[in-house]
């Protein structure tokens, strides 16, 4: 996820366990086969990370196919194409959701990028560009032609945006159209919708956004559920601990004032659905320096244990319902601020 899987979070969420494969931000070709340092950072990786894929977008396939190249070098384990972006800037250059819209040309930049490297390469896409012009079924099977081999599919098209619910029910009509894996993806935020939408369509595999910021224990609980083990339950006290983690880890990285954007974007998606959590993010919205956050975490969970009174650190509603891109970009704007 652009702006959130850096190298920080992905660290974060690596730690936790249950994470069969992390992916980094999408990177520009453009930015990056021109010597843009910030497409170069976005790359870096750590070796507890593997295996590690590299997502990339663009609309030229020489660029692509460039960029592709770049990733092997750096030693990425995989290398993934974006064809879901909807963001008018990527799109209106051929990349992302864009490239839905003209599947010779993604077939072109495929069959490039497959020339130039030797490392697998996988699909990201969309269902389509508009909702009257769903076409995932037709862009997978080209893909498989192309040599692609895993294609992971976000059940909504460009047109839908975030708004309503990824269609499952297309997803599985990919798994079913092709024979490479196929991994569907879109709402997961808790054990039972994933593990529900995971067996109806018999996909080879899920992939979790959002519900990673929410819940970075998700991938670990997963794991405990396929292993058939209760899944493992955080109390309030690592909870907080994974706060103050994060933050530690973001100012190893960068200056203070953009590690406390990143903190309250995290914040913000990790306390939807714990009591007193919209309270708490205005006050975190509202600090100004390191110590000011993280007075207003200690407060805060200290509040919330004074709640647990049967003192399993479990004071939160049950259900974290998904939430819409408009609330992420309320926080995500915080960053930008
Ligand atoms: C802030 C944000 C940034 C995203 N950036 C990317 C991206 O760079 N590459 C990508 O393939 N998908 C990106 N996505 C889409 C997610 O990977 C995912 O397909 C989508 O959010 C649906 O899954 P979810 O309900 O599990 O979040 C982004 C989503 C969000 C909310």
């Amino acid at each position: 996820m652009a702006g959130v899987t850096d190298y920080t979070f992905r660290r974060l969420i690596k730690r936790r366990g249950g994470v069969g494969l992390v992916v980094s931000e999408f990177i520009s070709v453009e930015g990056l086969t021109r010597g843009n340092p910030k497409s170069k950072r976005q790359m870096r990786f750590d070796e507890d990370e593997r295996p590690y894929a590299v997502q990339i977008f663009g609309g030229q396939p020489e660029r692509m196919a460039m960029g592709a190249e770049m990733a092997e070098e750096v030693g990425a384990d995989i290398l993934d194409v974006n064809c879901g972006c909807p963001a008018p800037k990527v799109v209106k250059n051929g990349g992302g959701s864009g490239l839905l819209r003209e599947p010779e040309r993604l077939e072109t930049i495929l069959k490039e990028i497959k020339r130039t490297i030797s490392i697998p390469l996988t699909l990201k896409l969309r269902t389509g560009f508009t909702d009257s012009t769903i076409n995932v079924v037709d862009v997978a099977k080209m893909a498989e032609q192309c040599g692609v081999e895993h294609i992971q599919v976000h059940g909504r098209t460009r047109e839908q945006g975030y708004k309503g619910l990824a269609n499952w029910e297309l997803i599985g009509q990919v798994k079913e159209a092709v024979s490479v894996p196929v991994s569907g993806n879109g709402d997961i935020t808790s054990l039972e919708y994933g593990m529900k939408r995971w067996s109806e369509t018999g996909v080879d595999g899920i992939l979790i956004g959002r519900g990673a910021m929410q819940n970075p224990w998700i991938f670990r609980q997963f794991a405990d559920v396929l292993a058939g083990r209760e899944p493992y339950q955080p109390d309030l006290a690592e909870k907080k601990s994974v706060l103050l983690e994060f933050f530690e880890l973001c100012l190893e990285e960068m200056p203070e004032l953009v590690a406390l954007g990143k903190m309250k974007q995290l914040a913000g998606q990790f306390t939807k659905g714990l009591v007193g959590g919209a309270q708490f993010r205005q006050t975190l919205y509202h600090s100004h320096s390191a110590d000011e956050i993280l007075d207003n975490i200690s407060i805060y969970f200290a509040s919330l244990e004074s709640r647990d009174t049967f003192g399993d650190g479990i004071v939160e509603a049950d259900d974290l319902v998904i939430e819409s891109c408009d609330a992420f970009k309320e926080s995500s704007s915080v960053v930008a601020a």
